[in-house]
């Protein structure tokens, strides 16, 4: 994967960095980022779009991997950037990031989230719901200011992933229905709302991990459609058409999600063909692509500690548990999604994979990080690495047990920096309070 590589002591590497190196360097739990597969994933995702649909405007979705040393790559990629609280506009803020290029999301956006993107010139909020496009209005008169807006639609329809990543379907908490007239009573309001608020176009997001395009031509078709009924209804014809994100990545040998090349083919097919049974003349396209653009860019280092064989009723009759020295706090995927990864020992590389093993986190419950897997050889102090987690993995870490966050690095043409640092036990207790009547 990326620049992933089996050097001459059999090591993993990766960047032109020795994982073992690197686990010398940083400790274990430890995510690596390879930051030139990053940016070749941003540079080929935007060449895509632009060589089949040069009006389109890529932003990533930073929910998938976001600290200050990310926005930096996507800055000088020339992407866009989604975000989604005011902790990940914060972010940006402080790496920097030009917020004229920034979007916010949000179902239930509080007041403090709106005024802080409106303050720092966030360039386009994507309005989830009545509630807020009314104090949105409430706070651009105030302000004096003019807010670029996008409004997220629901285009109804199942995009067929797990269910808690799914977004599209009618019954859902984001967005306003394209089907029950919802969507349109909010766009004339919006209109309305006219110079405090500029609505620009429809926003729609309908799932993440989906390995077929199926879903977004669908979408696609839907979202002009009502380009098409907005413009007949009200004048006006959005400008902007944003289809979110959603590409899936190849987790497990099994997977097979469309290439960029094949995802653009499909994307742009179904839009050409929607404009042209509308009449609807060409919108800029935007996109926010997350998982894809990084999820298969990171790898999770691990050192092995406890070896367990137990007696199951089933065949072969016993099991290996191999456990790691992190678990459901550094990626709680599995426990969630029912996700699956594959895993290298990245100290003996090569080997015959002739075991079937499951690996385990430390957690106080039963948090298996791949229910089943073939390696080869494995002892105590072996470093596992684990594949393609480098999207929703470090972003949705936690400190259950009281653990301490892993570190991040990014390795490129073999060095390492870190980017973000592993937790310290003062870390952990940082936010406690002992109230004085407890002393
Ligand atoms: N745009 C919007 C409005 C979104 O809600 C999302 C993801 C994206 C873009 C990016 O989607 P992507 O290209 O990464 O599929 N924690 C879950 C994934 C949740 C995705 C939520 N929204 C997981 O670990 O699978």
């Amino acid at each position: 994967l990326g620049t992933q590589r089996v050097n001459a002591e059999g090591h993993l590497e990766i960047g032109g960095c020795d994982a073992i190196d690197l686990v010398k360097e940083f400790g274990t739990p430890l995510y690596v980022m390879d930051e030139e597969t990053i940016r070749e994933n941003c540079r080929n995702y935007k060449a895509v779009f632009e060589a089949r649909y040069p009006k389109n405007d890529i932003s990533f979705a930073s929910k998938a991997f976001l600290n200050m040393a990310i926005c930096k790559v996507v800055e000088q990629e020339g992407l866009s950037l989604d975000v989604a609280s005011a902790g990940e506009l914060y972010t940006a803020i402080r790496a920097g990031f030009p917020l004229d290029r920034v979007l916010l999301h949000g179902n239930n956006k509080s007041l403090f989230e709106l005024e802080m993107a409106m303050d720092f010139g966030v360039g386009c909020i994507v309005v989830d719901n009545l509630l807020e496009l009314r104090q949105l209005k409430t706070l651009a008169e105030k302000k004096g200011k003019t807010q670029k807006i996008l409004l997220r639609v629901t285009p109804g329809i199942d995009p067929h992933t797990h269910r808690r990543i799914s977004t599209g379907q009618e019954d859902t908490k984001f967005g306003l229905s394209v089907a029950n007239g919802d969507a349109l009573e909010a766009i004339t309001e919006a209109l309305e709302f006219a110079p405090h608020l500029k609505i620009t176009g429809i926003h729609c997001h309908i799932g993440s991990q989906l390995l077929d395009a199926h879903t977004h031509e669908q979408a696609i078709d839907i979202m002009v459609g009502f380009m098409r009924t907005i413009a007949d209804a009200t004048g006006w014809m959005p400008e902007d058409l944003d289809i979110g994100g959603g590409l899936g990545i190849r987790y497990t040998e099994d997977q097979h999600p469309p290439s960029y090349e094949e995802f653009g083919d499909t994307l742009i097919g179904a839009l050409r063909a929607a404009l042209e049974k509308y009449d609807v003349p060409e919108p800029r396209l935007l996109q926010e692509p997350g998982r894809a653009l990084v999820g298969e860019t990171g790898t999770t280092l691990y050192t092995v500690g406890v070896i367990k064989r137990v007696n199951i009723p089933q065949d072969p009759g016993t099991r290996t548990y191999v456990t790691i020295d992190g678990g459901m706090s550094d990626n709680p995927r599995p426990q969630l999604y029912d996700a699956v990864y594959e895993v290298l020992v990245a100290n003996r590389m090569g080997e015959a994979k002739d075991q079937e093993v499951r690996i385990a986190g430390k957690h106080c419950e039963t948090d298996i990080l791949i229910q089943s897997t073939k390696i080869g050889h494995i002892e105590t102090g072996d470093i596992l690495a684990v594949q393609s987690t480098g999207a929703y993995n470090y972003v949705m870490a936690s400190n259950y047990n009281r653990f301490t966050k892993p570190a991040c690095v990014f390795v490129k043409d073999g060095e390492a920096d870190l980017v973000s640092r592993r937790e310290t036990l003062d870390d952990v207790v940082r936010l406690d309070i002992i109230p004085e009547r407890l002393a």
